[in-house]
């Protein structure tokens, strides 16, 4: 049943709307598989938080950010809630500003700093060196949802370089980042113009806390900290980030186990005859003429995937999360065995042409 709420839809569609699916397909809720995500299904397990952590008003010396800065490997960051805080409030920290997105991405980043008035325009990774002179502002994902693409170091510090000089910022959004952390640019130091986004959402499957971080110099995060206000994470979503980000044996286990399940996806999809584009430890990205069709005639089993309609930049794609266990991988093998009767399984760079009957 719908309540009235849907006025706060009305920004941008995300995964893991299982409750919509619900609704819109007719199958209960603990029926579902719901695969719309990235987020790590075996996430970090929260114990129970103490009665004085939710009768006290959240503390800054509580140790969340010196556990946050060992495990990022930086010397300062902001805890906020959620990096989608920070992707909100970024565009409001600058004046009028030429922004440019790479592209596709998630859509959030571009949405903000046209909100906020900016000038933006989106990007692929080959003609940003054709356009950097002109902008005051680049915003890269990496690694990339939902393409799952890697810029390199090299490239995303001389990036830096050409917009900082001139007060630009770089804007490097990692909420992917913790299954590749050699790919981080945290480790190359942070200066002036840099901004680097990070999540407990994805790896540490933590999405429902609300905590992210700002990784960047200290005036602007004293900036953006001031824009934020007093108290802008709960005592609990403190202490159970706090825990998270320290319990190593956790974090070295799951890192291993999600290299291993998302080679696993990847495998499952190609001897289906579905061929990645891309993708991450946490997803696989699809890009099929017909995306539409599987996303539905999966939604009718009971999977949950994510749909992007074609855009300028991208034809119509899927993304597929990874599942928890043995019986949702074998729900995932069983539908798609089903679908593959109806995908005609011509292959064309990468890309699976079908016809359905
Ligand atoms: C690339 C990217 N960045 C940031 C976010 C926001 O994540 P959160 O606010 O949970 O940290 C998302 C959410 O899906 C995302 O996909």
């Amino acid at each position: 049943m719908s309540d009235n709420n849907e006025f706060k839809m009305k920004t941008i569609q995300h995964g893991g709307r299982i409750l919509a699916a619900v609704e819109k397909y007719g199958i209960a809720k603990e029926d579902w598989l719901d695969l719309s995500t990235g987020l790590n299904p075996n996430g970090w397990t929260v114990a129970a938080v103490p009665d004085a952590i939710w009768q006290s008003l959240p503390e800054e010396c509580d140790g969340l950010e010196s556990a946050a800065c060992k495990y990022y490997g930086c010397a300062t960051c902001l805890p906020v809630a959620g990096s989608q805080v920070a992707i909100q409030t970024l565009p409001t920290l600058r004046s009028f500003s030429k922004v440019a997105v790479i592209s596709p991405t998630y859509a959030e980043h571009e949405y903000n700093w046209k909100q906020a008035g900016h000038d933006v325009i989106q990007l692929s990774v080959d003609n940003v060196e054709e356009h950097i002179e002109q902008l005051d502002v680049l915003v890269v994902i990496n690694p990339n949802n939902p393409t799952g693409k890697i810029i390199s170091i090299n490239k995303l510090l001389s990036w830096h370089q050409q917009l900082s000089g001139k007060g630009g910022w770089l804007i490097v959004d990692e909420a992917f980042m913790d299954v590749t952390p050699e790919k981080s640019l945290v480790a190359s130091g942070i200066k002036p113009g840099l901004i680097v986004l990070r999540s407990m959402g994805k790896f540490f499957g933590l999405a429902g806390i609300r905590c992210g971080f700002v990784i960047s110099d200290k005036e602007l995060l004293q900036r953006m900290s001031e824009r934020l206000g007093p108290w802008s994470l709960t005592g609990p979503t403190r202490y159970i980030a706090r825990q998270a980000l320290c319990d190593q044996k956790w974090q070295i286990k799951s890192h291993e186990n999600l290299i291993k399940s998302g080679l696993r996806l990847n495998k499952v999809l190609n001897e289906h005859g579905l061929v990645p584009a891309g993708g991450t430890a946490l997803f696989q990205w699809l890009k099929h003429p017909q995306a539409k069709e599987i996303y539905e005639a999966c939604a009718k089993q009971g999977i949950l995937l994510r749909y992007f309609e074609k855009t300028t930049t991208s034809k119509p794609s899927l993304r597929f999360g990874l599942p928890a266990n043995k019986e949702q991988w074998q729900k995932l093998s069983d539908v798609l065995i089903m679908l593959s009767g109806l995908i005609n399984k011509t292959e064309n760079n990468n890309e699976t042409i079908s016809t359905y009957v």
